[in-house]
C-alpha cells in the first residue's frame, strides 16, 4: 500500500503547487503547501469553503514547528510528546512567515503531526508542511475511505493517494494554547480523559464563545442531506408513520424491523470500532433516500465525547 511511487509523484505535486488529498489516521485530508498561498488558496475554492475557516498544517516531525510557531508552552510540549504522531492538534501563536490565509488571518496557527505512514512520508518528502482540511466539501461528512474522496471531489484535485480506510475515523482533538491556559476547542480522536491525563483539566470551549474564532464547530456542520434527529423517543417514531425511517445503532437495536435500515456502529459496544465507522454508515444511510434517521446517542466518555460532538453537528442542534 505504500507504494512509494506514488508518494513521490504526489510530493512533487504538493512542491509545485498542486493539490493532493492523502490519507491520515483519523480522515483524508486536502493538501497543500503550507506556505504556498495561491496552493492553498485553492483548497478553500475545491471545498467552496469560506475563507475564515483555518486550516490545520500537518508536519512530519515536531522540529518542523519552529518554522511555524514563536513558542511552544510547555503543557503543548507534553502533548505533543505524548500524542503525536496522532490525533491531536494543537493551536499555537504563529511566525508572520505562516501565509494568512492558513489561519485565516488569526494570530495562531493549528498544528499536527499525523499517524498514517503515507501522509508522513509525503509530507517529508515533499519538504513542506502540508495545510489540509478534511477532503469533502466544506459542511459536509469528512471523508474515512479514498471512494469518499474520488466521490466527492475527484476531478478537482491534482493527485489522490489511497491508504485504505482510516483507522480512527473521526477527526483529531483540537487544544488552543494561544490564551496562555489550555482550552479543548473541538473533541477527537484523542480523549480528553487522557490529554487531562497528560496536563490536568482542560477548559472546554462553550461553542457560543468559540464559534467566530472556529467555524468547524458551527452548527450543521459533518451534515448529510437526509435529516438527522439525535433526541427522540417511541412516541416521535410512531408519529412518522408510512415514513422510510433509517437508524444508526450503537450497538445491536432491540427491535430493527420497524426501520427501513439499520446501521450498527459496533456490534460488540466497542467505541473506537464506532468511532472508525461514523462516517461511512452515516454516508450509505444518506444513500438509501430515506426521509429520516435516528441517530442513538451514546455515552460521552472517551471517544464517545467525539461521536456525539460529530452526531450533534450532523443533526443540527450543536
Ligand atoms: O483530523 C483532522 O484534524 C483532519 C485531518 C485531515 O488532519 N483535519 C481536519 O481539518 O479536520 P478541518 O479543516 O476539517 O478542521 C479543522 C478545524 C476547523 O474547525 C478550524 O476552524 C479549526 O480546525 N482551526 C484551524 N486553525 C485554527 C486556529 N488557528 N484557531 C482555532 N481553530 C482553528
Ligand atoms: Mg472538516
Amino acid at each position: 500500500m505504500l507504494d512509494p511511487g506514488s508518494i513521490r509523484q504526489a510530493a512533487e505535486i504538493i512542491k509545485k503547487g498542486g493539490l493532493v488529498a492523502f490519507p491520515t489516521e483519523t480522515v483524508y485530508g486536502l493538501g497543500a503547501d503550507a506556505f504556498n498561498p495561491i496552493a492553498v488558496a485553492r483548497i478553500f475554492e475545491v471545498k467552496r469553503r469560506p475563507y475564515f475557516d483555518p486550516l490545520i498544517v500537518h508536519v512530519s516531525d515536531p522540529a518542523d514547528l519552529k518554522k511555524l510557531v514563536i513558542k511552544i508552552p510547555p503543557d503543548a510540549k507534553k502533548l505533543m510528546e505524548r500524542f503525536w504522531p496522532g490525533p491531536l492538534t494543537v493551536v499555537l501563536l504563529k511566525k508572520d512567515e505562516v501565509p494568512d490565509i492558513v489561519n485565516a488571518g488569526l494570530p495562531t496557527v493549528a498544528i499536527r503531526m499525523p499517524k498514517h505512514p503515507m501522509a508522513l512520508s509525503l509530507i517529508e518528502q515533499a519538504h513542506c508542511p502540508i495545510a489540509a482540511p478534511s477532503a469533502n466539501p466544506f459542511g459536509y461528512l469528512s471523508p474515512t475511505t479514498v471512494e469518499h474522496v474520488r466521490n466527492q471531489l475527484g476531478d478537482q484535485i491534482d493527485y489522490i493517494l489511497d491508504g485504505g480506510p482510516c483507522e480512527v475515523g473521526v477527526e483529531s482533538t483540537i487544544i488552543s494554547f494561544s490564551e496562555g491556559k489550555s482550552k479543548l476547542l473541538r473533541p477527537g480522536g484523542v480523549p480528553l480523559e487522557e490529554i487531562e491525563s497528560v496536563i490536568g483539566t482542560v477548559e472546554v470551549s462553550t461553542a457560543e464563545v468559540d464559534r467566530p474564532a472556529a467555524p468547524g464547530m458551527l452548527p450543521r456542520h459533518y451534515a448529510p442531506r437526509t435529516p438527522i434527529v439525535l433526541e427522540w423517543d417511541e412516541k416521535d417514531f410512531n408519529s412518522q408513520k408510512g415514513k422510510k425511517i433509517g437508524l444508526l445503532a450503537f450497538q445491536e437495536p432491540m427491535s430493527s424491523t420497524k426501520f427501513h435500515h439499520v446501521e450498527i456502529l459496533s456490534k460488540k459496544g466497542d467505541m473506537r470500532e464506532a468511532a472508525a465507522n461514523l462516517f461511512a454508515a452515516i454516508r450509505h444511510l444518506d444513500t438509501l433516500n430515506l426521509d429520516l434517521i435516528l441517530a442513538e446517542a451514546i455515552p460521552e466518555i472517551g471517544l464517545g465525547r467525539a461521536i456525539m460532538d460529530r452526531l450533534r453537528r450532523a443533526s443540527g442542534i450543536a
